[in-house]
Parts: structure tokens; sequence; C-alpha cells
């Protein structure tokens, strides 16, 4: 696979990724089955094309919305808060929620927004993320998890790196000398 400068290697190729959101799709139809609102919510921008991929595989009635929220500045460097900078369209009450984010690395941005969903009463809440980072961290309820990976920075299937890398095929790592200054 060609591989784009400024990357150190491909840590999750396309087919794996495939392989693994079918097999996410799968879970979240056996558990949700005969469940008439179930909506996935996508955090921005990150997880859109996960999302996209995700939800064409799960074939149970479901609708999507979208959230935009903000912890991090325009690098790798974590600036703390988290800000809701677009909410979604339509309340949450009485609606299974599944919480599609792309990755978990300290854990605070999805604590963040299962408290804030969980305090707008839905029937229930879930959380689906592609990859978490394997480090110390507040303990953060992931129900679907698509792959654990080291802790490095990693771009593409919709992840950034100050907004490049975002539509690579694979995930891969950032050669370091990019993100630590
Ligand atoms: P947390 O709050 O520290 O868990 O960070 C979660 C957010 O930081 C994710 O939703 C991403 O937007 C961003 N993030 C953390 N690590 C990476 C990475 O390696 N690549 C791209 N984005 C990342
Ligand atoms: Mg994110």
């Amino acid at each position: 696979m060609e591989l784009a400068p400024d990357l150190e290697r491909v840590l999750i190729p396309p087919e794996a990724i495939a392989r693994r959101v079918e097999e996410l799709a799968s879970e979240i139809e056996s558990d949700y089955a005969g469940e008439r609102e179930l909506l996935f919510v996508g955090v921005l921008k990150g997880a859109f094309i996960f999302l996209a991929d995700l939800t064409r595989r799960v074939r149970l009635p479901h609708t999507v919305d979208f959230m935009a929220i903000s912890s991090y500045g325009k690098a790798s460097v974590s600036s703390g808060a988290v800000r809701i900078l677009m909410d979604l369209r339509e309340p949450v009450v009485n609606k299974h929620v599944i919480l599609v984010e792309d990755i978990v690395d300290s854990g605070r941005t999805l604590a963040y927004l299962q408290e804030t969903f969980n305090g707008r009463r839905p029937a229930s809440l879930r959380t689906c993320v592609l990859v978490r980072k394997e480090r110390e961290r507040a303990d953060v309820g992931i129900d679907y998890l698509g792959f654990t990976i080291p802790d490095v920075w990693v771009v593409g299937y919709g992840l950034d790196l100050a907004e490049r890398f975002r539509t690579l095929p694979y995930i891969a790592e950032v050669k370091r000398s990019l993100y630590q200054k």
C-alpha cells in the first residue's frame, strides 16, 4: 500500500476496518432486534466515515443525527475543556441512543457526552467507538469497541491531525516529529 509522506506506518488496513465494522453492526443488530426507536449520534467531525459505514450495515430501522464538539485545539494538544459546537435537531427522550465516536484517548470527551446524554433521558444509552488508545485513563464505558491501539497519534478513516489525512482509507500512525514538538 502506498503510504502518504509524514506517516510512520499503517496500523489498521481498510479490509480489517471493514471486517470489524461488519461485526459491530451484527452485534448491534442482535442487541437491538425489535427495537423501534434506535438513534445513532455521530460525533463530528471524526466519526463521519465510521458512522456512514456502520449505519449502512445495520439492517434495523434507525435514524441518524450529529453533534459537533470540540475538545482540542488545531493540533494534537489537549486544551482540556469540552464544548458543544452543534447540538442534535430532535430530543432523545424515549430513543435508544448509540453514541458513535472515532477515538477515545483520555476518555474525557466520551465521559462528558455520556453525562450530557444521560441528563436528556433517552430510553437507553450506549457507546460505539472505533479505536481506543491503550493508556491510563478515567474508566469510561465503551459498549462496542472496534480496536485498541498503542498511545500514538493516528489519522485516516475520519481521524485527522489539524484537518489533514481525514479521508485516507486506512488508520495510520503519524510520524512523531509532526505532533511532538
Ligand atoms: P479524549 O477526550 O482525550 O478521549 O479525546 C477524544 C478526541 O480527541 C477524539 O474524539 C478525537 O477528536 C481527538 N483525538 C484523540 N486522539 C486522536 C488521534 O490519535 N488522532 C486523531 N484525533 C484524536
Ligand atoms: Mg472525536
